[in-house]
């Protein structure tokens, strides 16, 4: 969440600003860089530039189509062509106060085609070296791709690990999505925030919601501080280089939704609906404080499994953490908050509204993410409408009153076609929110729920598209729904009244 509420509350509501990035009017302003790599001493190719084009209203947009991406309408140069990673095993050691961190990550990928290099995203990350199953190869770093060249070509099938060592540095970088994003050093330890495109800030890896994979994270902290990340803890040691621990995230991720946090917090655990393991995060001075937000969880997990289905994962729980008010991000079975939204110590309306929104993510994004960026409302208006749901259970705000408010407040702008700019603006959350229960009134209760449980049974794990999404409406309704979707999801204007209910 940096959505509505909060980001126009806090932050300049830019809602209405209708920047389009387009392939053919972008001037790349990325500085390329070139390491020189394991015996590499080749130029990197510099990006083309088009210096005459003072008119584009996105130079300052870092975004660069490099030819390398998959094709992302929104973040033309995320992702890579021919991989798939199976598995990233990631080790970082981030001593306090440091500038940088030191990382070593092994990709497990496999090619999805014959390869004669291949392209990993990373932007800020320094790197030292890169290996194919523990041999030296040739690389050259231009941010932001990281172009390896294995010593003989990959066959597609093949599996390798891609081992790089790297050193990146531990304060955010600006993203063209808004909120600066990457490993962020904070007074008493550190957070990372990667939506949309931040993990390539701090690890090298396939930077796109599409590929999903499994994860360990091994992180070496100073002294007397805790790092957390997605899954479970497998170990803590404490060594001369510090205190070390390991999580294994053994289930589908994508790279956006990533953890770690590292602070004086304390593992507070618990048990949800159906024994579901419950494990969050809170600052050990915060405990007393946070007892509230801990208790109420598992009553929220119970109302919407009701409505979307069986938790989808593992494990849940809530880290609130030594970040910036305002931010709350649905990071895979531990949602990330702001401690500073929570002091008071009292379920209000923005509590209860920021934990159900990250909760209902964990069904809508990270269970079932999307397949490219310009699918971000079936991340935040489904997260929107649970939130919704859950305020008029609570006896907040009636569903009624905030879907008048979400349809009659929506700027310009269709919900299904979003710019970079918009991507987080008030047609995906409140805006994307009405045309879910537009979606609802049209096709009736029985139907919308057997909708949104499908979706998440039926993906679970995957990334699908808004096509994917239409197709299910289209089955689970046993009728042709193209017109509402026309009308509601990619018009720039939608109705100015909701359907009637059936
Ligand atoms: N997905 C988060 C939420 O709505 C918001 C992340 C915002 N990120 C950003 N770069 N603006 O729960
Ligand atoms: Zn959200």
């Amino acid at each position: 969440m940096f959505g509505f509420v909060l980001g126009c509350v806090l932050v300049a509501c830019s809602t209405t600003t209708t920047i389009r990035v387009e392939r053919s009017d972008r001037t790349p302003p990325i500085t390329a860089g070139t390491t020189p790599a394991g015996g590499t001493t080749e130029p990197a190719e510099t990006t083309p530039t088009d210096p005459t084009d003072s008119t584009s209203p996105i130079d300052t947009v870092p975004l660069v189509d490099t030819g390398d991406g998959i094709g992302d309408p929104l973040f033309p140069d995320l992702g890579n062509p021919g991989i798939d990673v199976l598995h990233y095993d990631v080790q970082v050691n981030a001593q306090p106060d440091a500038p940088t961190l030191d990382g070593t990550v092994i990709v497990t990928l496999r090619a999805t085609r014959d390869l004669a290099e291949f392209t990993l995203d990373a932007t800020t990350p320094a790197v030292a070296t890169v290996s194919i199953d523990d041999a030296p190869v040739e690389f050259v770093h231009e941010s932001p791709e990281l172009r390896i060249t294995p010593a003989s070509p990959l066959a597609a099938g093949d599996e390798v690990d891609v081992t790089i060592v790297y050193t990146a540095p531990t304060s955010a970088q600006d993203s063209p999505a808004g909120l600066p994003l990457g490993w962020t050093n904070t007074p008493g330890g550190s957070f990372v925030l990667d939506e949309p495109d931040g993990m390539r800030n701090w690890l090298p890896s396939n930077d796109h919601p599409s590929d999903k994979a499994s994860y360990r994270f091994d992180i070496t902290v100073g002294f007397g501080l805790t790092a957390v990340a997605n899954g479970s803890l497998t170990s803590h040691t404490t060594t001369d280089a510090g205190e070390t621990w390991v999580w294994d995230q053994p289930e589908p991720m994508s790279t956006y939704l990533a953890i770690v946090i590292v602070g004086d917090y304390e593992l507070v655990e618990g048990v949800g609906p159906n024994g579901l393991p419950l494990v969050s995060a809170v600052l050990r001075s915060d405990r007393a404080t946070m007892q509230p937000f801990l208790d109420s969880i598992a009553a929220q997990i119970d109302f919407l499994d009701d409505l979307f289905g069986p938790f989808p994962l593992a494990s849940y729980g809530i880290a609130i953490t030594e970040s910036f008010p305002g931010l709350a991000m649905e990071t895979q079975g531990l949602s990330l908050f702001s401690r500073d939204d929570f002091l008071d110590g009292e379920l209000g309306f923005l509590q209860e509204l920021l934990l159900a929104h990250e909760l209902t993510h964990q069904w809508f994004g990270d269970a079932v993410s999307p397949e490219q960026w310009d699918d971000i409302w079936l991340n935040e208006s489904f997260a929107t409408y649970g939130q919704w749901l859950w305020l008029d259970h609570v006896g907040l705000q009636t569903l009624q009153a905030q879907a008048l408010s979400g349809l009659e407040n929506r700027p310009l702008g269709a919900t299904g076609d979003p710019t970079v700019d918009e991507m987080f603006g008030f047609n995906s959350y409140d805006g994307g929110a009405a045309v879910v229960h537009a979606l609802r009134l049209t096709i009736g209760d029985d139907a919308f729920f057997t909708l949104l449980q499908r979706w998440i049974a039926d993906n679970n794990g995957t990334s699908r598209s808004t096509a994917d999404f239409i197709a299910l409406t289209n089955e689970v309704t046993s009728s042709d729904q193209t017109a509402f979707f026309d009308e509601w999801l990619f018009a720039t204007t939608v109705p100015s009244e909701f359907p009637e209910g059936r």
